[in-house]
């Protein structure tokens, strides 16, 4: 059996570091708070202006150059994304215009902060029905424009970047750096949506001409009821491909989670009985950048070292929806 393959890893991040110390003038907040909640001491903030399809560009150009290939080759381009740089056109299709490109088949995808994992998955389907496909997955989010910069619960947690790789079938020669696609599996559950939410300006909370932006417009969430499913269903869907895989996690080397609070990653690599120094912890710093967290881990975790050829790493995404899931990948 064959399994589709990540041919190239790219990640950006926005230049303009804002930090704890920034924070604390800004709302009633401390670095320690900040830090011993979440684990989070900087993160990156678009420039005014720069939107997700900008951050995606760079990113994207980097997972090319990295796969070899260019951006005339892809047939397909997912953006996994909650915060589109408009209602329409698709991010995506802006991508593939920023790209240079035409004829495409360029779509938004939105699973919120699971995006990446949903975005992989569409891929998987897309080659096995089509081999020759060549499928740019990116996972971006701009959060910090639907961050209420006056509510300390939220502004302290998000920050924005992008992450991409491209996917190609498993019949061409797998070179190093390379990842085969072994598993992937996704759940959701829209009974527990309330409590993580970004619903103002959405057709079922329109907005109409003149209205001032209010408070549904920014993300608002149940902290502790998002942490205690976000451990729960990620051990159970980690737990899941692993047994599924023959695997315990004593054979993981490397474990890529939503990088959204460091108590929360923790908690799930102790269940799953991983030391912590096989967990990527970019959330220090680059806050919870959403969709494109596991992504952005992954590339830069390859490009340093941390994966070497051979690994096997496991991916695993929770967010709003609720969505979450976990991957096998195969380096
Ligand atoms: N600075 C200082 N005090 C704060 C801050 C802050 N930034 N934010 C909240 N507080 C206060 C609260 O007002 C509260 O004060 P009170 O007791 O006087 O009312 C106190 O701190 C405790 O607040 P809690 O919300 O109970 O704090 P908790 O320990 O639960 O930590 C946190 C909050 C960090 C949000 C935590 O619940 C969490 O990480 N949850 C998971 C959130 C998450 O990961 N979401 C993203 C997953 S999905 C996605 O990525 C979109």
């Amino acid at each position: 059996k064959t399994y589709p393959l990540i041919r190239g890893l790219g990640y950006y991040v926005p230049e303009r570091v804002l930090t704890n110390a920034e924070l604390e003038r800004m709302v009633e907040t401390s670095d320690e708070w900040i830090t011993s909640r979440t684990g989070i001491k900087e993160r990156r903030v678009a420039a005014p202006g720069q939107a997700t399809s900008d951050l995606s560009l760079e990113a994207s150009k980097a997972a090319l150059d990295a796969a070899g290939m260019s951006a005339g080759e892809l047939t397909h381009l997912f953006l996994c994304t909650l915060t589109p740089d408009a209602y329409c056109p698709p991010a995506a299709c802006i991508l593939e215009e920023k790209l240079g490109i035409r004829g495409k088949a360029a779509m938004d995808l939105n699973a919120a902060c699971s995006g990446f994992l949903f975005g992989m998955d569409m891929a998987r389907a897309v080659i096995c029905m089509t081999p020759e496909a060549k499928v740019l997955v990116c996972a971006c989010d701009v959060l910090t424009s639907r961050t209420n910069w006056a509510d300390r619960r939220t502004c302290v947690l998000f920050g924005d970047g992008a992450g991409a790789v491209v996917i190609t079938s498993g019949d061409a020669e797998k070179r190093p750096g390379d990842a085969a696609i072994k598993d992937v599996r996704l759940l959701s559950d829209g009974s527990l949506g309330h409590l993580l939410t970004v619903k103002g300006g959405g057709s079922g909370s329109p907005m109409r001409l003149g209205d001032v932006v209010g408070d549904d417009f920014f993300v608002q969430m149940s902290g502790q009821e998002v942490f205690k499913h976000a451990v729960r269903n990620m051990v159970s869907v980690c737990e899941d491909v692993l047994a599924a895989n023959g695997l315990t996690g004593a054979d993981i080397d490397y474990f890529i989670p939503h990088q959204a609070n460091w108590r929360i990653m923790e908690a799930v690599a102790k269940k799953l009985g991983l030391p912590l120094e096989k967990v990527c912890a970019t959330v220090a710093r680059y806050g919870n950048t959403s969709a494109s967290s596991v992504a952005m881990g992954l590339a830069e975790s390859f490009q340093t070292g941390k994966i070497k050829p051979g690994d096997k790493v496991l991916l695993s995404v929770f967010g709003g929806g609720f969505t979450w899931g976990a991957a096998l990948l195969e380096f």
